[in-house]
């Protein structure tokens, strides 16, 4: 008894240190790197994508891979679960993986692309991969001269480009690889996944709480962890309330009300009120415009030609905004815009 008593911990202890300190830094890490999917099978959403690279994958065809689509939809975590999937323990010295932090000019890819994918690993006859993250950062100098490099060590390499939007990508790539999009998530997925992050994380969840993570994530799986994590940091419980105070987002009554007076009031009332609603919680007027445009498409109006005509206006506010005007001149301008395609338009 004696024996096992004091024998035991000295056979244990030095990898129950390299856990602990593995736990201790992977606690340190934000919600969306900790959960990061590391198999093909944690990714919930883009079944056909998934199954048909992995079924490649399985066949040992992979081709050259363009993965585009906004951000947070999963490119990155699919390509590097497709690598660990493809590689196990070899993937570091059979993947070279550079993004937009890496240097990635022609050099580059003439000196390090080029003497990785030009010679292959003895105890393996699978092709290695190279993952050009942030692929639309390239500049088109280091895109021509990928051409024929992705052409010359097609046997030795498969190149996996990502990056947000295709039309970056000069077309001869494009020609050189299999294309697939990713589409913002749908809420289930986001929300399964979501559920799944805050379960393991013991969140205390109320009130729609989720669901406001989700609407505000948009289709964006890194945002809505993001949303999730600091709300339970700031308040300690989710509620839909705390998800909009966190974000500094305008509350869905909010924006009805100003929804309301922009029909409803005179220029000056509605002006006032809206201003002392905007700098009394502290929203911005970029918010409001977005979830005010939800709205507006909703609104019972007749004449189509007039809703149009109030949907274009409002994004030419917000246009305005987005290149750094004045956000009081601004939301003169949304007043009187709603001034003139008020008459006649019921408040909803
Ligand atoms: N389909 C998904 N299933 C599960 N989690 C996801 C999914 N998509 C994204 N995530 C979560 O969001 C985080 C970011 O995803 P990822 O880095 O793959 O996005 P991305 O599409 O490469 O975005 P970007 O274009 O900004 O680089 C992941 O760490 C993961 O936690
Ligand atoms: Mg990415």
């Amino acid at each position: 008894m004696a024996v096992e008593v004091t024998s035991a911990p000295m056979e244990v202890e030095p990898e129950s240190r390299a856990q602990r300190v593995a736990r201790e830094q992977n606690a340190s890490l934000p919600w969306v790197e900790k959960y990061r999917p590391k198999q093909m099978d944690e990714l919930v959403s883009h079944e056909e994508i998934i199954s048909t690279i992995t079924r490649l994958i399985d066949a040992g065809k992979l081709p050259h891979l363009l993965l585009y689509g906004p951000p947070g939809t999963g490119k990155t975590s699919t390509v590097l679960a497709c690598a660990h999937k493809l590689y196990g323990k070899h993937f570091a010295s059979m993947v070279l993986e550079l993004n937009a932090s890496d240097d990635r000019g022609i050099d580059v890819v003439r000196d390090q692309i080029k003497e990785f994918v030009s010679t292959r690993q003895m105890y393996t006859t699978a092709p290695k991969m190279v993952i050009l993250d942030e692929a639309d950062n390239m500049t088109s100098a280091a895109q021509f001269s990928l051409r024929r490099v992705i052409e010359k060590y097609t046997k030795n390499a498969r190149f996996c480009l990502i990056c947000n939007y295709a039309s970056k990508i000069i077309p001869a790539l494009q020609s050189r690889c299999t294309r697939f999009r990713f589409a913002p998530l749908s809420q289930e997925q986001a929300m399964s996944r979501t559920r799944v992050v805050a379960e393991a994380e013991g969140v205390k969840v109320a009130d729609h709480g989720l669901e406001a993570c989700i609407r505000l994530g948009i289709g964006d799986m890194r945002r809505c962890l993001n949303i999730l994590q600091s709300t339970h940091m700031a308040f300690g419980q989710v509620t839909e309330l705390h998800v909009y105070q966190c974000t500094g987002s305008p509350m869905p009554a909010d924006v009805e009300q100003v929804l309301r007076w922009l029909l409803q009031e005179d220029f000056v009332t509605a002006f006032n009120n809206i201003w002392q609603l905007m700098t009394g919680k502290g929203l911005a007027l970029q918010d409001i415009l977005t979830e005010l445009h939800n709205h507006v498409l909703l609104l019972e109006i007749k004449d189509q030609i007039k809703k149009a005509m109030l949907v274009a206006s409002l994004s030419d506010v917000e246009h305005r905004l987005s290149v750094g005007t004045s956000e009081k001149l601004q939301l003169g301008g949304l007043v009187g815009i709603f001034q003139e395609a008020a008459k006649g338009i019921a408040a909803a």
